[in-house]
């Protein structure tokens, strides 16, 4: 368990061209929380901004009582925060085992790599069944898993996953969120960006919509879907 995350009045900005202008949001541990918001409105850079890829130019991230806005991103990582990127790269001349120990702390003792290994082979039999199989050579939902898989062999205490959907089969992208669902279940907090509005909203507990840089709207998936902005924005 953490302390929330608490976003306050961030601003960041890539040279001169601002993309984030005032964005506040919690993340709380146990919840799923989603992140919608159109092709460029600034959800990857609010997601490298917490990991530190991208220091912010004003406001603060905390994250379990620390300030961490501004710590460089190893600092981030080893405070417990795992990001799966958007586009979920794999190391294609690597095994899949290769990738998932890649995702392991370096100081990590070999026990609790076997024991994180062996959870992710637990939701993913998948991965178990091709551990040395080149990952460059798995399906594109199978590359999902890896990359997926790799997030969770450090046991971050929040996980977040850029668009996982992207360029997937509908009956993957099912698969994709029901694998969230689970992970989420087993005490993992995680933070989604999506664009794949209805099913996000029917496993996230809070949620967020970003608009050119500002939040939109903010609350439960019933008030999300009832909410007049979002309505237009969204369903049509
Ligand atoms: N490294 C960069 N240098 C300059 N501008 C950037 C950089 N990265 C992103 N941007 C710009 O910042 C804005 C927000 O981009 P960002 O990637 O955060 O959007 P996004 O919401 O993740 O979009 P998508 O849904 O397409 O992934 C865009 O206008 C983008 O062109
Ligand atoms: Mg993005």
């Amino acid at each position: 368990m953490f302390r929330p995350l608490l976003i306050e009045n961030l601003h960041v900005a890539y040279g001169k061209a601002e993309v984030l202008f005032g964005v506040d949001m919690e993340i709380h541990p146990g919840r799923i929380t989603c992140l919608l918001g159109a092709n460029g409105s600034g959800k990857s850079t609010l997601i490298r901004a917490i990991l530190g890829l991208t220091p912010p130019c004003g406001g603060s991230i905390v994250f379990d009582g620390l300030e961490i806005s501004g710590l460089p991103p190893h600092k981030v990582v080893a405070r417990g925060i795992a990001c799966i990127p958007e586009g979920r790269k794999v190391f294609p001349k690597m095994t899949v085992e290769e990738n998932l120990r890649m995702g392991a702390y370096q100081n990590a003792s070999a026990s609790r790599t076997r024991e994180n290994m062996a959870r992710v082979y637990e939701i993913f039999p998948r991965l178990k069944e091709r551990r040395d199989q080149l990952a460059g050579t798995m399906s594109g939902g199978e590359q999902a898993m890896v990359s997926i898989g790799r997030g969770l062999m450090g046991s971050p205490r929040l996980l977040i996953i850029d668009e996982p959907s992207l360029g997937l089969s509908p009956a993957l992208v099912s698969e994709n969120f029901r694998i969230i669902r689970r992970i989420n279940e087993a005490g993992t907090a995680v933070f989604l960006v999506e664009q794949n509005v209805r099913q996000t909203l029917s496993i996230a507990h809070y949620g967020y919509v970003l608009s050119q840089g500002k939040l939109l709207a903010g609350g439960t998936p019933n008030e999300l879907s009832n909410d007049a902005e979002v309505r237009r924005a969204y369903f049509g």
